[in-house]
């Protein structure tokens, strides 16, 4: 397993393993993934912007992503998701370690949507420092009201 940035040769694996997870239904906020023209677009806009955008890759299947894209002022949003089969081993502790090292310098801040159902999720931000700002009591996904966390964390300044 290994940690690296996004390459356009893994569009196609990385545009599956976001189709796969949004599809279970109960982490994103979509419950279909995007087109391998829309997953390539987002790809390009995050090299333009100097987002981070990280895969964590199983040879040359896209495993998982974490992407912090500009959001706001100095701020940047945070997307995470890794196919169910390589959930609960650490990876994405790694994976999201590995996205906020690099975001130092790039932001100020990092933003985050969560589901209040995903206790496993918040956890892992809460563990690395995210606080709770906002609480969107309904907040629709799919046309059905959930309570979404807004998480916030602050970065510090590259040495
Ligand atoms: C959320 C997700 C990225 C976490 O990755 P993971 O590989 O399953 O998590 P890890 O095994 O690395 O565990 C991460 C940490 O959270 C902790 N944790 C995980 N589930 C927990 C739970 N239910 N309660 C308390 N702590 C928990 C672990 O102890 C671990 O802590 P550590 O890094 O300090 O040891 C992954 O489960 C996932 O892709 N879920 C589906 C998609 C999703 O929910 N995306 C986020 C949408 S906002």
């Amino acid at each position: 397993m290994e940690i690296a940035d996004a390459t356009i040769d893994l569009a196609k694996s990385y545009c599956d393993a976001v189709d796969a997870v949004a599809c279970e239904g109960k982490w994103l906020s979509v419950s279909k993934g995007f087109s391998l023209s829309d997953s390539l677009a987002f790809m390009r806009y995050c090299a333009r912007s100097n987002a981070v955008q990280l895969f964590l890759k199983d040879g040359h299947t896209v495993a998982g992503w974490c992407d912090i894209v500009p959001y706001g002022f100095k701020g940047g949003r945070l997307g995470i998701g890794l196919r169910k089969e390589y959930r609960n081993q650490g990876y994405g502790g790694r994976l999201l370690d590995a996205a906020l090292d690099k975001a130092a310098g790039r932001y100020r801040k990092i933003v985050l949507f969560v589901r209040a159902t995903n206790t496993g999720a918040t956890a892992l931000y809460e563990k690395r420092g995210f606080k709770v700002k906002k609480v969107f009591k309904e907040y629709a996904y799919e046309g059905l009201p959930e309570q979404v966390l807004m998480m916030v964390k602050k970065v510090k300044k590259k040495d």
